[in-house]
């Protein structure tokens, strides 16, 4: 897939002949608080790096990768961010029918698609505030060879805890379930909701640094799994220099046991609590508007009917210079639903109150 993602802030520039860095971005779901104190001018002092080439297999990310998650560096991979991985996984798994919880970030599916799998997706609905059911499969479901789940989800922000999931995973054995963690980082809840160090061999997880960071242009994400034949066919199909030169200086950066990533993501979640609870009030203040509560950096808003996600985004824009996510094209949504992914408090508190005019505006209040 190559459109269709949020970030698109270059378009819109060229449609408002501004420069793009005059759009605030809360279409793509970066942390407003990264890149960390210190990376920058880490990179900028080690640019000669571009000179030669890095280790083919970056192993001495995946060394400081499994120090610092206590994983064994056996069971890592890491790649040209989880996108590599969501996009080997079809060849890799050989998967013929793939479930997919729902809805969720469409990249697995364009992935499965373009490899020949069937989809069966399995959606959680807007009256359950999009929380996945996660009971037996029923007769379709069961034909799947894989499961996809992202936990937290994109864009709904639900979290399934750890014990749910890894008794799914246990009553599933014979699938194998992607657990994508990429926003996990910013939940509280990291350390008793992560399947990382889980030692069920029918789990891959995959981890991005691109999110929690604020680093999506290097490009670096991770996959852990327990089994060994999984990171062997991996392995082997990996093609060398994945992980290029800077992004292997600021991946070692970052997971250096003395730089201080552990304040920085605790800062980042103190800052998200506060500024959720800051929306909610503001935007359940409208009965039009409906936000779903959120483990992580951003927040799905349903519409009232007769405001369309797409006409909320271009006002949005246009009049405020800040974009944000139509979400009519995720399986399972409507036209009815954005997701504004939280930037600065200032940035925030506006669209909060900028959603709840419009809505008042379209119930004629
Ligand atoms: C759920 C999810 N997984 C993976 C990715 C891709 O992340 P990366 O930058 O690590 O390739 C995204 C990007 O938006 C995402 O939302």
């Amino acid at each position: 897939m190559l459109t269709g993602h949020g970030g698109n802030f270059h378009y819109w520039a060229s449609v408002l002949g501004c420069p793009p860095d005059e759009i605030i971005d809360m279409s793509s779901n970066v942390n407003p608080l990264g890149p960390m104190d210190g990376l920058v001018a880490w990179l900028r002092n080690r640019m000669e790096v571009i000179g030669a080439l890095p280790e083919a297999d970056a192993s001495e990310v995946i060394r400081r990768f499994g120090g610092r998650y206590d994983i064994d560096p056996a069971r890592v991979l890491v790649g040209n961010g989880t996108t590599q991985f969501i996009y080997a996984l079809p060849g890799i798994l050989h998967c013929r029918k793939v479930l997919i919880f729902g809805p969720t970030y469409s990249d697995y599916a364009d992935a499965f698609r373009l490899s020949g799998a069937a989809l069966v997706y399995r959606l959680a609905s807007q009256e359950a505030g999009f929380c996945h059911c996660l009971d037996d499969l029923d007769a379709e479901e069961r034909e799947c060879d894989t499961v996809v789940i992202c936990n937290p989800n994109n864009p709904t922000g639900n979290l399934i805890p750890r014990d749910a999931l890894e008794s799914f995973c246990r009553r599933n054995d014979q699938r194998t379930i992607v657990v994508d963690e990429s926003y996990l980082p910013f939940s509280d809840a990291e350390t008793t909701s992560t399947l990382l160090g889980s030692d069920l061999p029918n789990v891959i997880v995959l981890h991005s640094m691109s999110k929690i960071f604020r680093i999506p242009g290097l490009r670096i994400g991770f996959a852990i799994s327990a089994n060994p034949q999984i990171i062997r066919r991996f392995r082997q199909a990996q093609q060398p220099w994945c992980v290029n030169a800077l992004a292997h200086e600021a991946a070692c950066f970052l997971l250096d046991p003395q730089c201080p990533t552990d304040a920085f993501i605790a800062e980042t979640r103190r800052f998200f609590d506060s500024e959720k609870r800051t929306m909610m009030e503001i935007l359940s203040q409208e009965n039009g508007l409906r936000a779903f509560p959120s483990a992580t950096s951003f927040l799905l808003i349903h519409l009232p009917d007769g405001l369309s996600a797409s006409s909320v985004v271009e006002d949005t824009v246009r009049t405020h210079r800040i974009l944000l996510r139509d979400c009519g094209n995720f399986y399972g949504l409507d036209s009815r639903f954005v997701r504004v992914s939280l930037k600065t408090s200032e940035a925030n508190r506006l669209v909060a109150r900028w959603l709840c005019k419009l809505a008042r505006g379209c119930l004629g209040r």
